[in-house]
């Protein structure tokens, strides 16, 4: 099968790499005529093509693998190579996340494939095993650690005690940021990602931003405090559905320090779902850098090529968002007296920690909190917050 890479990034190169290595007989089977690079950048490669249309226009290319991010031109060249009869797998949640449904709707009507494991969990087989539980199961609730990033700069911050910039700028060195990396330490990269697994997950078309809460404004002291009380922070996402409602939110949780969630080290992410009769099952892997997240891409492509049966995806379901299925207690960081007034009618107390002033409110709506939280911010712009999660029976 000969195809086409859009794309010369980081996961563009993991894809040539596990290809050309052909360590396992379907990679053998598979060819890679063109690696689409930016218009006025060097060809150091033969298979290296500036110009989409040449690509488009090829019959001999069976299936174009995007994985250049954003949004624009990806939207476009997916839906061309749809239109041209092409196999689509991508890499790339933030265009998925906006336009899943028309691009599913483009490849039905065109019979060929759009698959995007590499999008949810990087390494994980997350989405493939989601369709699996599907197939006997309702999804009451999914949950994970979806960013390899935040997920390496929490984890490093607790293990080195070092501040938030530093070992930020290591990770972007590691290959797991994003090119600007606001989307994965603003919670928007897990956003997206949970979009993509929820829509799945409930059958429906779920595009609506939801709160979102990420880690920018910690510091080292908020990791003292909360391992003081025995807790580990987490940037986590959740999503529940209840009868024809759903709820969503991505913010910091804190866990027990002996929960499965705390144990989750480096890039790793811990992708979760409770299903009918499954009952809680959790998904643990490399959430993100180069091979892992290739390797997702490359499973797809085999799965293409041996024509194993498409994922049965459904986005028909009109599913209410309900504001009140994500709460609990929160732990605001302030030392901004006037902000106590925002949170007076949850207000439950206070305690201090090494100079800092920790508020802990009564149980509150993820979404009312997130709207407390950004009043708060306009006041003391370097406040955080995290939920303390509750173990649900
Ligand atoms: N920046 C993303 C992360 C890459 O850190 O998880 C994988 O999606």
């Amino acid at each position: 099968m000969k195809i086409a890479v859009l794309g010369n990034g980081t996961v563009g190169n993991g894809v040539l790499d596990i290809i050309e290595q052909q360590m396992k007989p379907a990679c053998k089977d598979i060819e890679i005529a063109y690696l689409l690079i930016r218009e006025g950048k060097p060809k150091t490669k033969p298979i290296m093509c500036d110009d989409i249309n040449t690509i488009l226009q090829d019959t001999s290319v069976d299936l174009v693998v995007e994985v250049m991010g954003g949004i624009e031109p990806a939207h476009t060249y997916i839906l061309k190579a749809l239109r041209m009869k092409k196999h689509v797998v991508s890499a790339n949640k933030a265009v998925i996340a906006k336009y899943m449904k028309e691009f599913q709707e483009c490849a039905d009507e065109n019979n060929v494939c759009f698959l995007y494991e590499a999008s949810c969990g990087g390494g994980i087989p997350w989405l493939h095993n989601l369709f699996q539980a599907k197939r006997i199961d309702d999804i009451h609730e999914i949950s994970g650690i979806f960013n390899g990033t935040t997920n390496y700069i929490l984890d490093h911050m607790t293990k080195e005690q070092k501040q938030f910039d530093v070992i930020l700028r290591r990770a972007q060195e590691l290959g797991y940021a994003e090119k600007d990396p606001s989307a994965d330490i603003d919670g928007i990269d897990i956003q997206n990602k949970l979009k993509i697994s929820a829509s799945i997950a409930f059958d429906s078309d779920i595009v609506q931003d939801f709160p979102t809460f990420g880690i920018r404004t910690i510091h080292k002291n908020d990791i003292a405090y909360f391992t003081s009380l025995h807790k580990c922070v987490k940037l986590m996402a959740v999503a529940k559905k209840q009868d024809d409602r759903y709820g969503a939110a991505v913010e910091p949780l804190l866990y027990d320090a002996d929960a499965m969630e705390s144990s989750i080290s480096e890039n790793f992410n811990l992708a979760c779902l409770n299903g009918t009769t499954i009952g809680d099952c959790k998904f643990y892997g490399q959430g993100a850098g180069k091979l892992p997240t290739a390797n997702a891409v490359v499973q797809d492509i085999i799965d293409i090529l041996y024509q194993l049966p498409k994922p049965e995806i459904s986005l028909s379901k009109n599913l209410r968002h309900d504001t009140s299925l994500v709460k609990g207690v929160y732990i605001v960081r302030t030392n901004n007296k006037e902000c106590r007034q925002i949170l007076e009618d949850f207000y439950d107390r206070e305690e201090r920690f090494q100079g800092y002033s920790y508020i802990w409110t009564k149980c509150i709506s993820a979404y009312q909190m997130h709207q407390f939280i950004k009043q708060i911010m306009d006041k003391d712009a370097g406040a955080f917050m995290a939920r303390i999660h509750e173990v649900t029976k």
